[in-house]
């Protein structure tokens, strides 16, 4: 065992005998397993980590446009990004140099404010956008159109979107995770520095507090409607699951994917105003969940199954057919389910006197147009947590599997 997955063990211990193993079985599976709030998390792997990894506190999310027209410079590139990215997961400088080891004629291959910050479980997880296969105007930028994958299909236009295409799609998108926000925003914008010339950044957005868990180990955290959201998702200790539901299997198409998962991001503002003046009972209506516990309306227990059946003395069901749980759960959707890695965003305000606040929806899975798009469908046509949300920015990106080793790098089976 090397020195970073003794402390991702370590760290997973202090939460409790249960949690170790967990964190044993995602060792056995080579999921990158997590650190402990300040450990590393293991950059290579089968599968990308910051999937299943646990989730972090903190994200950086940006999306690139590419800007040059050299496939070579392109790949070069993602060479380059996967060595700093390596370098980064382990706590280190993004360059073999660093920050201030260099020469005072030349600009650090480090900006330098994670000096002296822990690793604190950086995960950096790379996707490929639908415009990096075609652009808008349809060319074929990169040779690399009769490689897109038929599941990353633009998604469809969904009733009430009000999406911004200045903070919407990209040809690459990287998810950084952290346990500091410093960590996660350093290593973007030390991609960004390399990059220079190659990409541009489209856009980015930054997350704090974790909307989801993505195992067991891990308590469920809040939403800023104050609701536990994370509760009913795709974990990673679900072996089975992951295999039917996250990742991309042989057969699916195309091979430079197997292994790998696609991202859906919808920056979601919750007008939390309006939100705080709604009655308690009303808001567990819309979500079909007790706000306290987190218990599915008429079970006990935050992990109860919802009971879709059981009605009320009004002789209406307990859960409402336009409550979000019920519109989005699998049994209603085909079987589709989805791992969900959210995060919290508030951006200042919005000049009308109202939080720019709400949440910046990640999920993966393993085709789209059977998952994110038919619960999305859902949501958007009966959901009544619409009143109360607007879907700002959308994207959707093919993230390939893992980087299994020093040489191999990001996107390698796709460009050959
Ligand atoms: C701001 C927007 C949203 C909020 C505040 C929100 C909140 C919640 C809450 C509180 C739960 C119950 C706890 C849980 O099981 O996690 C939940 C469940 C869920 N949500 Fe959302 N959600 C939002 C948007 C979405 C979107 C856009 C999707 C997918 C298109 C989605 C899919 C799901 C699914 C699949 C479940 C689990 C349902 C089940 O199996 O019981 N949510 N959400």
């Amino acid at each position: 065992m090397n020195r970073r997955r003794a402390i991702a063990l370590a760290g997973i211990g202090v939460v409790g005998a249960g949690a170790a193993a967990s964190a044993a079985a995602l060792l056995r599976d080579d999921h990158p397993a997590t650190a402990g709030a300040s450990g590393a998390v293991e950059f290579y792997g089968e599968q990308q980590a910051g999937i299943v990894t646990l989730a972090q506190d903190r994200l950086h999310f940006v999306a690139f446009d590419v800007v040059t027209k050299s496939r070579d410079r392109l790949v070069e590139m993602l060479r380059e990004w996967t060595e700093a990215a390596a370098r980064m997961a382990a706590g280190k400088d993004a360059g073999l140099i660093g920050a201030v080891d260099g020469i005072p004629e030349a600009p650090p291959d480090d900006t330098g404010e994670a000096l002296g910050l822990p690793p604190s479980g950086l995960t950096l997880t790379i996707g490929f956008g639908p415009s990096l296969f075609r652009n808008a105007d349809g060319v074929d930028r990169f040779g690399l159109a009769a490689q897109r994958p038929a599941a990353l299909a633009d998604l469809p236009r969904f009733p009430g979107d009000a999406l911004d295409p200045k903070i919407s799609g990209g040809d690459l998108c990287v998810q950084a995770c952290a346990n500091d926000p410093q960590v996660a925003v350093h290593a973007i914008r030390n991609l960004a520095r390399i990059g220079f010339g190659t990409v541009s950044v489209r856009w980015s957005q930054l997350g704090f507090g974790r909307t989801s868990s993505t195992s067991t180990a891990q308590a469920t955290p809040r939403n800023l409607f104050g609701f536990k959201d994370g509760t009913a998702n795709l974990k990673a200790e679900e072996e089975g699951l992951l295999r039917d539901h996250l990742w991309v299997q042989p057969g699916d198409g195309p091979s430079w994917m197997e292994g790998g998962s696609y991202s859906v991001t919808r920056k979601i503002r919750m007008l939390v105003e309006t939100w705080d003046r709604t009655p308690l009972a009303e808001q567990e209506a819309i979500v079909g969940r007790a706000k306290g516990s987190g218990a599915p309306l008429g079970g006990k227990d935050e992990f109860d199954e919802p009971d879709f059946a059981v009605k009320g003395e009004d002789g209406e069901p307990t859960i409402a057919e336009v409550a979000h749980v019920r519109l989005a759960h699998p049994d209603q959707n085909g079987g589709a389910r989805l791992l969900r890695r959210g995060y919290n965003f508030v951006d200042g305000s919005d000049g009308l006197g109202r939080l720019n606040a709400g949440l910046f929806f990640i999920a993966y899975q393993r085709d789209p147009r059977k998952q994110f798009v038919p619960v999305q469908t859902a949501l958007a046509r009966n959901d009544v947590m619409n009143e109360y949300i607007r879907h700002v920015s959308s994207g959707l990106f093919a993230c390939p599997p893992g980087v299994r080793e020093k040489g191999d790098f990001w996107g390698r089976a796709l460009f050959g």
